[in-house]
């Protein structure tokens, strides 16, 4: 198949387009490199016939159109994923988030895209205390950023209803691995944590550090977005992808202590607006439709990546 990523040079982007590559599909990832990198590329884009770079942003429509036309597939990865950076900057984020997921919508019609898979989040959950999260709960955002999720999830609902565009979403959970950008304050708090148990000094624990979320590594992500591109009757479709185990921050700190054999401690500080307290997905709807199964738990999965990031330190 010919598939479409947006945000295909990012974090989850990139692993989706190196396993579409390996299985020997065509791939155009579209991307703005605002945290995109060629880099994240380098590594399997050595066959160039089979994937190619187009940098251009989700807000650039009639590009969107010209590079969804022939393709089979959009994965639609790119956004603002930080959480915090939409309550400070919430028009930004519309403008990516909603505009750019309508843009891919329109593109993806125009085009003749049989399906269109969405990076949704667990943050539509918002705050409603019952747990595990499920599908059939009634969504309640309390940041910008899970408004954003929501509308373009929504938005693809009526996609599949009005126009015959098949559309999948697919909620994150607390997405981590290889790639992932640690280097902002915006980004996903493993990537930092890693950063800094590495370096030898101290990372920031917002709160007391008993907030949990369900860490899912990235390789099931990806795992959960293959499925849901061909599986059939998934059209219209939403689906938590998460591991189905909470780990609270306290936890990921002593977990990365036992991975890099020693103690990391770390500093208190004021919990941020806008974050939600905990969040567990049940992962029950994609096991059963999509035969979804997380396959790396958390703690390889810390182990995977702190390999990754200390033979990346030492080349
Ligand atoms: C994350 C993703 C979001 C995704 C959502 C799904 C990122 C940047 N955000 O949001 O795209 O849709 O999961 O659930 O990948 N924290 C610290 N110290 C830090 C950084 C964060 O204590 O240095 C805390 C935060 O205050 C928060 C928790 O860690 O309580 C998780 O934060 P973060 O990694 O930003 O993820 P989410 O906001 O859950």
């Amino acid at each position: 198949m010919r598939a479409l990523i947006t945000g295909g040079a990012g974090f989850i982007g990139s692993h989706i387009a190196e396993r579409l590559v390996a299985e020997g599909h065509e791939v155009v990832v579209y991307d703005n490199l605002s945290s995109g990198r060629r880099e994240n590329l380098s590594g399997f884009a050595a066959n160039a016939n089979r994937l190619e770079l187009v940098v251009a942003d989700v807000r650039d429509a009639a590009k969107l159109a010209e590079c969804a036309a022939g393709c089979d597939v959009i994965f639609h990865e790119a956004a603002i994923v930080s959480v915090p950076y939409s309550v400070e900057h919430p028009q930004e984020t519309h403008d990516v988030n909603i505009q750019g997921t309508l843009n891919v919508l329109q593109a993806a019609r125009a085009g003749g895209v049989r399906r269109v898979l969405f990076a949704c989040s667990a943050a539509v959950y918002g705050e409603d205390p019952e747990m595990p999260k499920r599908e059939s709960m009634r969504p309640s955002p309390i940041s910008p950023y899970g408004v954003e999720k929501m509308c373009g999830e929504m938005y693809l609902q009526t996609w599949a209803k009005l126009y015959g565009v098949e559309t999948v979403s697919l909620r994150y959970f607390n997405v981590f691995g290889p790639r992932q950008d640690p280097r902002s304050p915006y980004s996903g708090v493993i990537s930092i944590f890693v950063d800094r148990a590495l370096a030898g000094t101290s990372p920031t624990v917002y709160g007391d550090g008993e907030q949990s979320r369900d860490f899912v590594f990235v390789s099931n992500v990806v795992d959960a977005n293959l499925r849901a591109a061909t599986t059939p009757g998934a059209s219209g479709r939403a689906y938590n992808v998460g591991c189905g185990h909470r780990t609270t921050l306290n936890d990921l700190l002593a977990m990365l202590g036992r991975i890099v054999g020693r103690d990391v401690a770390a500093t208190y500080a004021p919990a941020r607006a806008g974050d939600i307290k905990d969040s567990l997905a049940d992962i029950a709807l994609a096991r059963a439709e999509l035969g979804y199964e997380p396959a790396v738990g958390v703690e390889e999965g810390l182990a995977r990546l702190i390999e990754f990031e200390r033979k990346r330190r030492s080349a």
